[in-house]
């Protein structure tokens, strides 16, 4: 089955995840910032993006891409801040896309890796300006906590997916 994997990353986690996932399927890796990207070469599409302010990045993205996807099978996974084990990114993907379309994607969080004094001046403020608005005790944590989970082996279950796919497809 011929797949694409689409990804946006700002700081790189999202996409070593992306590169390490095209050594494992030999899918083509497209930067959705700036690549042209083939939709009508591939039947099956994996997405990769951050989890920002507790949404995943393309959601509005995916919503107007859909019409180009919806006939095929979909992947998304997420990087965060927060781990998905004990953070409910799940419910954050959920948020920012409507039901009948998220019922068609099969969605894999992933650790991701945050570092505050590594971000652009933008994204500090963003932050800085999101700790004061919410009163969020979490993104204060996070700014003096450096986190960095991102693994190779944390993929193995959205490669498994993938493979299921292909060879039921
Ligand atoms: C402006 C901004 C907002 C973020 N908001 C969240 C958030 O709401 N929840 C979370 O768990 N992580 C959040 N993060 C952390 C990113 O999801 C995490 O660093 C991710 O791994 C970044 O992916 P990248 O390295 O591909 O850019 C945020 C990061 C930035 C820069």
């Amino acid at each position: 089955m011929s797949g694409i994997i689409i990804y946006r990353s700002s700081y790189g986690s999202t996409k070593q995840y992306a590169d390490w996932l095209s050594e494992a399927t030999g899918f083509p890796v497209y930067d959705q910032k700036t690549a042209a990207i083939p939709w009508d070469e591939a039947e099956l599409i994996v997405l990769g993006c951050p989890i920002v302010a507790n949404k995943a990045f393309l959601s509005a993205w995916i919503q107007k891409q859909w019409d180009r996807m919806r006939d095929k099978r979909v992947f998304l996974f997420t990087t965060s801040g927060a781990d998905p084990a004990t953070a409910p990114v799940d419910q954050w993907i959920a948020a920012g896309l409507p039901a009948d379309l998220l019922s068609q994607i099969q969605c894999f969080p992933l650790p991701g890796r945050f570092e505050f004094d590594k971000l652009n001046g933008v994204h500090k403020l963003m932050l800085r300006i999101g700790a004061v608005v919410l009163r969020s005790d979490d993104i204060k944590h996070q700014m003096s906590h450096p986190v960095d989970g991102v693994s190779r082996d944390r993929l193995a279950p959205l490669i498994a997916a993938i493979q299921t796919e292909a060879t039921t497809a």
